[in-house]
Protein backbone atom coordinates (compact mmCIF):
# COMPACT_ATOMS: atom_id res chain seq x y z
CA UNK A 1 0.00 0.00 0.00
CA UNK A 2 1.22 3.64 -0.62
CA UNK A 3 -0.32 6.10 1.71
CA UNK A 4 0.41 8.77 0.15
CA UNK A 5 -2.26 8.26 -3.01
CA UNK A 6 -5.08 8.16 -0.80
CA UNK A 7 -7.60 10.88 -1.53
CA UNK A 8 -5.59 11.50 -4.93
CA UNK A 9 -7.72 11.91 -7.89
CA UNK A 10 -7.21 9.29 -11.35
CA UNK A 11 -8.47 8.99 -14.53
CA UNK A 12 -8.02 5.77 -16.36
CA UNK A 13 -8.54 5.48 -19.93
CA UNK A 14 -10.03 2.09 -21.28
CA UNK A 15 -10.98 1.22 -17.63
CA UNK A 16 -13.68 -0.94 -18.32
CA UNK A 17 -11.72 -4.03 -18.81
CA UNK A 18 -8.43 -6.09 -18.91
CA UNK A 19 -5.24 -4.67 -17.90
CA UNK A 20 -7.39 -0.57 -17.03
CA UNK A 21 -10.05 -2.68 -15.05
CA UNK A 22 -6.97 -4.01 -13.04
CA UNK A 23 -5.35 -0.38 -12.40
CA UNK A 24 -8.78 1.23 -12.01
CA UNK A 25 -8.69 -1.93 -8.80
CA UNK A 26 -5.49 -1.29 -6.99
CA UNK A 27 -5.45 2.23 -7.35
CA UNK A 28 -9.05 2.08 -5.73
CA UNK A 29 -7.94 0.12 -3.37
CA UNK A 30 -4.88 2.48 -2.86
CA UNK A 31 -8.03 4.54 -1.57
CA UNK A 32 -7.73 6.49 -4.68
CA UNK A 33 -10.43 8.36 -6.10
CA UNK A 34 -10.84 6.75 -10.05
CA UNK A 35 -12.59 8.13 -13.02
CA UNK A 36 -13.01 5.04 -15.29
CA UNK A 37 -13.23 6.03 -19.22
CA UNK A 38 -14.38 3.74 -21.30
CA UNK A 39 -15.84 3.85 -24.81
CA UNK A 40 -18.58 1.33 -25.65
CA UNK A 41 -19.03 -0.75 -22.80
CA UNK A 42 -21.36 0.79 -19.96
CA UNK A 43 -22.38 -2.43 -18.30
CA UNK A 44 -19.18 -3.58 -17.31
CA UNK A 45 -17.55 0.08 -16.64
CA UNK A 46 -21.20 0.84 -13.94
CA UNK A 47 -20.72 -2.52 -12.42
CA UNK A 48 -16.66 -1.67 -11.83
CA UNK A 49 -17.60 1.60 -10.20
CA UNK A 50 -20.42 -0.46 -8.08
CA UNK A 51 -18.14 -2.96 -6.55
CA UNK A 52 -15.34 0.24 -5.69
CA UNK A 53 -18.39 1.71 -3.98
CA UNK A 54 -19.14 -1.01 -2.69
CA UNK A 55 -16.00 -1.25 -0.77
CA UNK A 56 -16.28 2.28 0.57
CA UNK A 57 -14.13 4.10 -2.24
CA UNK A 58 -15.49 6.46 -4.90
CA UNK A 59 -15.84 6.38 -8.54
CA UNK A 60 -16.99 8.09 -11.65
CA UNK A 61 -17.90 7.12 -15.08
CA UNK A 62 -17.11 8.28 -18.62
CA UNK A 63 -17.68 7.51 -21.47
CA UNK A 64 -15.89 8.90 -24.68
CA UNK A 65 -13.44 8.02 -26.91
CA UNK A 66 -9.86 8.68 -26.44
CA UNK A 67 -9.17 10.12 -29.97
CA UNK A 68 -11.39 12.50 -30.19
CA UNK A 69 -10.47 16.02 -28.94
CA UNK A 70 -14.06 17.20 -26.79
CA UNK A 71 -14.26 13.56 -25.68
CA UNK A 72 -10.95 13.99 -23.81
CA UNK A 73 -11.57 17.44 -22.93
CA UNK A 74 -15.18 16.19 -21.44
CA UNK A 75 -13.40 13.66 -19.46
CA UNK A 76 -11.24 16.22 -17.55
CA UNK A 77 -14.12 18.71 -17.07
CA UNK A 78 -16.47 15.70 -15.14
CA UNK A 79 -13.31 14.42 -13.12
CA UNK A 80 -12.96 18.50 -12.01
CA UNK A 81 -16.19 18.61 -11.42
CA UNK A 82 -17.25 15.25 -9.68
CA UNK A 83 -13.44 15.45 -7.54
CA UNK A 84 -12.17 18.82 -8.27
CA UNK A 85 -8.68 18.28 -8.75
CA UNK A 86 -6.44 15.66 -11.02
CA UNK A 87 -3.43 13.80 -9.95
CA UNK A 88 -3.04 11.13 -12.29
CA UNK A 89 -3.50 10.47 -16.02
CA UNK A 90 -3.13 6.63 -17.14
CA UNK A 91 -3.29 6.03 -21.08
CA UNK A 92 -4.16 2.86 -21.12
CA UNK A 93 -7.36 2.73 -24.00
CA UNK A 94 -5.60 0.61 -27.02
CA UNK A 95 -6.57 -1.29 -29.81
CA UNK A 96 -4.71 -3.62 -32.17
CA UNK A 97 -5.91 -4.93 -35.47
CA UNK A 98 -3.79 -7.99 -37.44
CA UNK A 99 -3.19 -6.55 -40.98
CA UNK A 100 -0.51 -7.80 -43.13
CA UNK A 101 0.89 -3.89 -44.59
CA UNK A 102 0.91 -4.76 -48.29
CA UNK A 103 -2.82 -5.72 -47.49
CA UNK A 104 -3.86 -2.77 -44.78
CA UNK A 105 -6.26 -0.31 -45.41
CA UNK A 106 -5.32 3.66 -44.56
CA UNK A 107 -8.56 3.42 -42.26
CA UNK A 108 -7.06 0.96 -40.50
CA UNK A 109 -3.38 2.41 -39.67
CA UNK A 110 -5.29 5.23 -38.80
CA UNK A 111 -7.32 3.93 -36.21
CA UNK A 112 -4.98 2.20 -34.69
CA UNK A 113 -2.82 5.41 -34.87
CA UNK A 114 -6.01 7.25 -33.45
CA UNK A 115 -6.34 5.68 -30.75
CA UNK A 116 -3.08 4.33 -29.47
CA UNK A 117 -0.83 7.59 -30.23
CA UNK A 118 -3.35 10.44 -30.90
CA UNK A 119 -4.96 9.27 -27.54
CA UNK A 120 -1.97 9.29 -25.92
CA UNK A 121 -1.12 12.60 -27.10
CA UNK A 122 -4.50 14.36 -26.06
CA UNK A 123 -4.73 12.85 -22.84
CA UNK A 124 -1.32 13.94 -21.53
CA UNK A 125 -1.83 16.95 -23.33
CA UNK A 126 -5.00 17.62 -20.75
CA UNK A 127 -3.47 16.17 -17.75
CA UNK A 128 -0.29 18.30 -18.45
CA UNK A 129 -2.65 21.70 -18.78
CA UNK A 130 -4.33 20.52 -15.48
CA UNK A 131 -0.84 19.84 -13.44
CA UNK A 132 0.13 23.18 -14.48
CA UNK A 133 -2.67 25.25 -13.35
CA UNK A 134 -3.05 23.26 -10.10
CA UNK A 135 0.93 23.76 -9.76
CA UNK A 136 1.76 19.68 -7.86
CA UNK A 137 3.44 17.20 -9.12
CA UNK A 138 1.03 15.22 -11.26
CA UNK A 139 1.94 11.71 -12.82
CA UNK A 140 1.21 10.36 -15.99
CA UNK A 141 1.19 6.71 -17.01
CA UNK A 142 1.16 5.31 -20.57
CA UNK A 143 0.83 1.73 -20.80
CA UNK A 144 2.86 0.88 -23.87
CA UNK A 145 3.86 -2.83 -25.19
CA UNK A 146 6.61 -4.91 -25.67
CA UNK A 147 6.26 -3.80 -29.06
CA UNK A 148 7.68 -0.53 -28.38
CA UNK A 149 10.79 -2.44 -28.41
CA UNK A 150 10.11 -5.62 -30.34
CA UNK A 151 8.89 -5.12 -33.91
CA UNK A 152 5.24 -7.25 -35.21
CA UNK A 153 4.46 -8.45 -39.14
CA UNK A 154 0.87 -8.01 -39.42
CA UNK A 155 0.81 -5.18 -36.50
CA UNK A 156 2.93 -2.30 -38.44
CA UNK A 157 0.57 0.16 -37.14
CA UNK A 158 0.31 -1.20 -33.91
CA UNK A 159 4.28 -1.33 -32.98
CA UNK A 160 4.51 2.11 -34.82
CA UNK A 161 1.86 3.61 -32.19
CA UNK A 162 3.66 2.07 -29.50
CA UNK A 163 7.30 2.73 -30.54
CA UNK A 164 6.08 6.60 -31.17
CA UNK A 165 4.28 6.36 -27.59
CA UNK A 166 7.89 6.02 -26.41
CA UNK A 167 9.43 8.66 -27.75
CA UNK A 168 6.34 11.01 -26.58
CA UNK A 169 6.64 9.44 -23.23
CA UNK A 170 10.62 10.40 -22.91
CA UNK A 171 10.02 13.57 -24.87
CA UNK A 172 6.66 15.32 -22.34
CA UNK A 173 9.08 13.71 -19.39
CA UNK A 174 12.29 15.79 -20.47
CA UNK A 175 9.69 19.13 -21.02
CA UNK A 176 7.76 18.76 -18.06
CA UNK A 177 10.59 17.35 -15.41
CA UNK A 178 11.40 21.29 -14.36
CA UNK A 179 7.89 21.47 -13.13
CA UNK A 180 7.66 17.84 -11.33
CA UNK A 181 5.31 15.98 -13.35
CA UNK A 182 6.76 12.54 -13.78
CA UNK A 183 5.74 10.62 -17.01
CA UNK A 184 6.49 7.58 -17.31
CA UNK A 185 5.32 4.00 -19.60
CA UNK A 186 4.67 0.16 -18.48
CA UNK A 187 5.42 -2.08 -20.88
CA UNK A 188 3.67 -5.30 -20.87
CA UNK A 189 3.98 -8.32 -22.34
CA UNK A 190 1.58 -10.98 -23.26
CA UNK A 191 -1.57 -10.72 -20.34
CA UNK A 192 -4.46 -12.94 -20.02
CA UNK A 193 -7.12 -9.53 -20.99
CA UNK A 194 -9.71 -9.17 -23.66
CA UNK A 195 -7.56 -8.05 -26.30
CA UNK A 196 -6.07 -11.51 -26.26
CA UNK A 197 -8.86 -13.81 -25.79
CA UNK A 198 -8.58 -15.87 -28.96
CA UNK A 199 -5.07 -15.53 -28.84
CA UNK A 200 -5.28 -17.74 -25.32
CA UNK A 201 -8.18 -19.57 -25.82
CA UNK A 202 -6.99 -21.86 -29.12
CA UNK A 203 -4.06 -24.23 -27.78
CA UNK A 204 -1.83 -23.91 -30.72
CA UNK A 205 -1.66 -20.00 -30.57
CA UNK A 206 -1.02 -20.01 -26.77
CA UNK A 207 2.16 -22.60 -27.09
CA UNK A 208 3.29 -20.28 -29.40
CA UNK A 209 2.96 -17.34 -27.39
CA UNK A 210 4.53 -19.50 -24.43
CA UNK A 211 7.10 -19.86 -27.02
CA UNK A 212 8.26 -16.71 -26.71
CA UNK A 213 8.35 -16.37 -22.88
CA UNK A 214 10.97 -17.46 -20.95
CA UNK A 215 9.13 -17.62 -17.67
CA UNK A 216 6.75 -19.55 -19.62
CA UNK A 217 3.47 -17.95 -18.62
CA UNK A 218 0.80 -15.25 -19.51
CA UNK A 219 0.79 -12.74 -17.13
CA UNK A 220 -2.12 -11.42 -15.02
CA UNK A 221 -3.28 -7.83 -15.32
CA UNK A 222 -3.04 -7.39 -11.82
CA UNK A 223 0.94 -8.23 -12.03
CA UNK A 224 0.30 -5.02 -14.78
CA UNK A 225 -1.40 -2.68 -12.15
CA UNK A 226 1.11 -3.28 -9.53
CA UNK A 227 3.68 -1.36 -11.30
CA UNK A 228 1.18 1.40 -12.28
CA UNK A 229 0.38 2.13 -8.34
CA UNK A 230 4.55 2.10 -7.80
CA UNK A 231 4.51 4.44 -10.81
CA UNK A 232 1.84 6.47 -9.14
CA UNK A 233 3.29 6.91 -6.06
CA UNK A 234 5.86 8.56 -4.65
CA UNK A 235 7.84 5.39 -4.16
CA UNK A 236 8.76 6.08 -7.62
CA UNK A 237 9.26 9.79 -7.00
CA UNK A 238 12.89 10.49 -9.20
CA UNK A 239 12.00 7.72 -12.28
CA UNK A 240 10.64 10.18 -15.32
CA UNK A 241 10.70 8.65 -18.71
CA UNK A 242 11.40 5.51 -18.01
CA UNK A 243 9.58 2.10 -19.27
CA UNK A 244 8.89 -0.80 -17.16
CA UNK A 245 8.45 -3.82 -19.16
CA UNK A 246 6.28 -6.37 -17.14
CA UNK A 247 6.84 -9.26 -19.49
CA UNK A 248 7.86 -12.55 -17.65
CA UNK A 249 11.64 -12.07 -19.72
CA UNK A 250 9.93 -11.75 -23.44
CA UNK A 251 12.53 -8.48 -24.48
CA UNK A 252 15.23 -10.74 -23.23
CA UNK A 253 15.74 -12.34 -26.49
CA UNK A 254 14.48 -15.70 -25.36
CA UNK A 255 15.75 -17.45 -28.46
CA UNK A 256 18.59 -17.22 -26.13
CA UNK A 257 17.95 -19.21 -23.29
CA UNK A 258 20.05 -22.31 -23.23
CA UNK A 259 23.51 -20.50 -24.39
CA UNK A 260 22.84 -20.86 -28.30
CA UNK A 261 23.75 -17.86 -30.52
P1 LIG B 1 -8.64 -4.58 -23.57
O1 LIG B 1 -9.16 -4.75 -24.94
O2 LIG B 1 -9.33 -5.24 -22.44
O3 LIG B 1 -8.50 -3.05 -23.20
C1 LIG B 1 -8.48 -2.00 -24.10
C2 LIG B 1 -9.50 -0.99 -23.63
O4 LIG B 1 -9.42 0.17 -24.45
C3 LIG B 1 -10.94 -1.54 -23.76
O5 LIG B 1 -11.64 -1.27 -22.57
C4 LIG B 1 -11.51 -0.75 -24.91
O6 LIG B 1 -12.91 -0.54 -24.83
C5 LIG B 1 -10.76 0.57 -24.75
N1 LIG B 1 -10.79 1.36 -25.96
C6 LIG B 1 -10.61 0.97 -27.24
N2 LIG B 1 -10.76 2.00 -28.06
C7 LIG B 1 -11.03 3.08 -27.29
C8 LIG B 1 -11.28 4.44 -27.56
N3 LIG B 1 -11.29 4.89 -28.80
N4 LIG B 1 -11.51 5.27 -26.52
C9 LIG B 1 -11.52 4.82 -25.24
N5 LIG B 1 -11.29 3.53 -24.94
C10 LIG B 1 -11.05 2.69 -25.94
O7 LIG B 1 -7.12 -5.06 -23.64
P2 LIG B 1 -5.91 -4.81 -22.65
O8 LIG B 1 -4.99 -5.91 -22.87
O9 LIG B 1 -6.39 -4.55 -21.29
O10 LIG B 1 -5.24 -3.50 -23.26
C11 LIG B 1 -4.94 -2.35 -22.48
C12 LIG B 1 -3.66 -1.72 -22.99
O11 LIG B 1 -2.60 -2.62 -22.79
C13 LIG B 1 -3.65 -1.39 -24.49
O12 LIG B 1 -3.05 -0.15 -24.69
C14 LIG B 1 -2.81 -2.50 -25.09
O13 LIG B 1 -2.17 -2.09 -26.26
C15 LIG B 1 -1.82 -2.72 -23.96
N6 LIG B 1 -1.14 -4.01 -24.01
C16 LIG B 1 -1.81 -5.18 -23.74
C17 LIG B 1 -1.12 -6.38 -23.79
C18 LIG B 1 -1.77 -7.67 -23.50
O14 LIG B 1 -1.13 -8.71 -23.69
N7 LIG B 1 -3.00 -7.73 -23.02
C19 LIG B 1 0.30 -6.43 -24.12
C20 LIG B 1 0.88 -5.14 -24.37
C21 LIG B 1 0.18 -3.99 -24.31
Amino acid sequence: MYADLKGQVAVITGGSSGIGAAIVERLAQEHMKVVINYHTDKTQAQALAQKIQQAQGQALVVQGDVSQEPDVDNLLVQTLRRFGQLDLWVNNAGVEDYAPTHQMTLKQWQRVIDINLNGLFLGSMVAVNQYLKQGNPGRIINVSSVHEKIPWPGFAHYAVSKGGGQMFTKTIALEYAKQQIRVNAIAPGAIDTPINKTKFTDPQQLAETLELIPMQRVGHPQEVAAAAAWLASQESSYMTGATIFIDGGMTLYPQFAEGKG
